[in-house]
C-alpha cells in the first residue's frame, strides 16, 4: 500500500506534467507521441510477462542478502519468489514503457543496475534482441536465480554480473563496457544514487541515456533527482514519474520536462 506522501507526490506530478499539446520542442513532441503515448502489444513483451507469471505462481523461497549502505551486507532473510516478483520485479505498465523507451533510443550496450529475478532484463532483451545487455545483482542467491530465469527464457546472452555496484562500477569497467544506456534500479537512496550517477556521467557522451527508476519513491530519491537535474553535465531531463530520463546531448539546451505518462503502476 503506497504511503500518503507518495500519493501526494503522484498528484503533484500529474498537476505539473504536460501532454503533447503543451510541447513546443519537436524532439519532445516526437518522443511523447511516438513513444510515451503509444501502447505495447502483449506479444512484444511475452518474455518478461511469462517469467513474471511463472514466478508469481512459485512456492520457492530463497535466502536474500540485502545490500545496505552501498557495499555492506546488512541483513539476511528468506523470501518467497512470488513476493520478490511482485514487489521487486518490474511491473507490466512501467515494463511496457521501458520497452518503448529502450527501443526508441536503440543503444548497442545497456547496463542495468539491479537485476532482481531478471524480469526487467527481459524487457530490455525483448526491446533490443541484438544489443549487449549487462545486468548487476549484489545478492548471490538472487543473481543465481536471475541467471536461471533468464536462460530458461531463452535469453542466455544477457550477462548477469554478481557483485555490489560500488565494487563492480570501477572506471575501468565502465570504460571497457562503454554502455550507451544505463538503467538505475538498485539502491533507491540518495547518496548511492548520486555516487553511481557521477561515476557514469563522468564518461557519458552525447548519446548516453540514463534512466532512473522511482525518482519520486521517497523524499531522498526526489532530492537525488533534483541534484542530477542541476548537474552541469546534464542537458535534458524528462520526468515520467516512474522513470527519470537524463540526456547529455550537447546540441540541446538545458531544459527539464515533466511529461504525462499513464504507465506508472
Ligand atoms: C528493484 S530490484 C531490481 C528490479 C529489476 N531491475 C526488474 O526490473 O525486475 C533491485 C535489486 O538491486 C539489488 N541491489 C540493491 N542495492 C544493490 C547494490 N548496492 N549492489 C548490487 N545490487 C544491489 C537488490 O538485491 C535487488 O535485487
Amino acid at each position: 500500500m503506497p504511503s500518503l506522501s507518495f500519493i501526494l507526490r503522484y498528484f503533484r506530478y500529474l498537476h505539473k506534467s504536460v501532454t503533447a499539446h503543451g510541447l513546443h520542442s519537436p524532439y519532445m513532441y516526437q518522443l511523447m507521441t511516438e513513444v510515451i503515448e503509444k501502447s505495447t502489444s502483449r506479444q512484444d513483451v511475452m518474455l518478461p510477462e511469462q517469467l513474471r507469471k511463472k514466478l508469481l505462481a512459485s512456492k520457492e523461497k530463497i535466502q536474500v542478502t540485502d545490500l545496505g549502505g552501498g557495499s555492506h551486507f546488512t541483513r539476511s532473510d528468506w523470501r518467497q519468489l512470488r513476493l520478490l516478483a511482485r514487489y521487486s520485479g518490474r511491473r507490466p505498465g512501467p515494463g511496457k514503457l521501458l520497452f518503448r523507451l529502450v527501443k526508441h533510443f536503440n543503444p548497442d550496450v545497456v547496463l542495468e543496475l539491479g537485476t532482481s529475478l531478471g524480469i526487467g532484463s527481459l524487457y530490455l532483451k525483448a526491446a533490443l534482441p541484438s544489443a549487449r545487455i549487462v545486468t548487476i545483482e549484489g545478492c548471490p542467491n538472487i543473481a543465481r536465480l536471475a541467471r536461471r530465469n533468464i536462460s530458461e527464457s531463452g535469453a542466455s546472452d544477457v550477462e548477469v554480473i554478481e557483485g555490489a555496484f560500488d565494487i563492480v562500477l570501477t572506471s575501468d569497467f565502465i570504460k571497457r563496457l562503454n554502455p550507451r544506456m544505463i538503467l538505475f534500479d538498485g539502491n533507491h537512496r540518495k547518496a548511492p544514487t548520486i555516487d553511481f550517477f557521477n561515476r557514469l556521467a563522468d564518461v557519458a557522451t552525447s548519446e548516453t541515456v540514463l534512466i532512473f527508476d522511482d525518482i519520486h519513491w521517497s523524499e531522498e530519491m526526489e532530492e537525488a533527482w533534483e541534484s542530477i537535474k542541476a548537474d552541469e553535465r546534464v542537458r535534458v531531463t524528462i520526468d515520467l514519474f516512474i522513470f527519470g530520463v537524463v540526456l547529455f546531448r550537447k546540441e540541446m539546451s538545458k531544459q527539464h520536462f515533466v511529461l504525462r505518462n499513464w504507465d506508472c503502476f
